[in-house]
């Protein structure tokens, strides 16, 4: 938020009170674990759209050891794996599938 007020994008004002809240809720540590699966499940699923949008395919994995992959790829404490995500080509054509009626899923008040 420092770089958006000093690009004018908002008032010191508004930077001091998005902190505020901010850095008051991630005293919580249950709030910054929740707050990190869905950041990185927006970020997710926007990565797997567009890597279709340029013709990869992806597969989302949460069935991996969190240890084992911090131990490989040294990932700094700082980080919560979340997912998994494989992008490629795919190998073959993946089974049909079905997803829910929008409406079993969602309410629109
Ligand atoms: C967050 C997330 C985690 C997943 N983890 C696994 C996994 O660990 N192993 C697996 O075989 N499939 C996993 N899946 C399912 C596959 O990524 C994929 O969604 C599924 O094979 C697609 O088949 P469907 O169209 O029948 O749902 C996961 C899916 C999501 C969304």
């Amino acid at each position: 938020y420092g770089e958006l007020a000093e690009q004018g994008f908002i008032t010191e004002d508004i930077k001091e009170t998005l902190m505020t809240q901010i850095n008051g809720a991630y005293q919580s540590e249950q709030y910054a674990r929740e707050a990190a699966y869905s950041n990185a499940s927006l970020a997710a699923m926007q990565l797997m759209i567009a890597a279709k949008a340029m013709g990869y395919d992806t597969c989302a994995k949460g069935g991996f050891s969190k240890e084992a992959f911090i131990k490989e790829f040294n990932v700094s404490g700082r980080y919560e794996p979340v997912m998994l995500i494989s992008v490629g080509k795919a190998a073959k054509e993946a089974h049909k599938s079905n997803r829910f009626d929008i409406e079993e899923v969602s309410d629109f008040l």
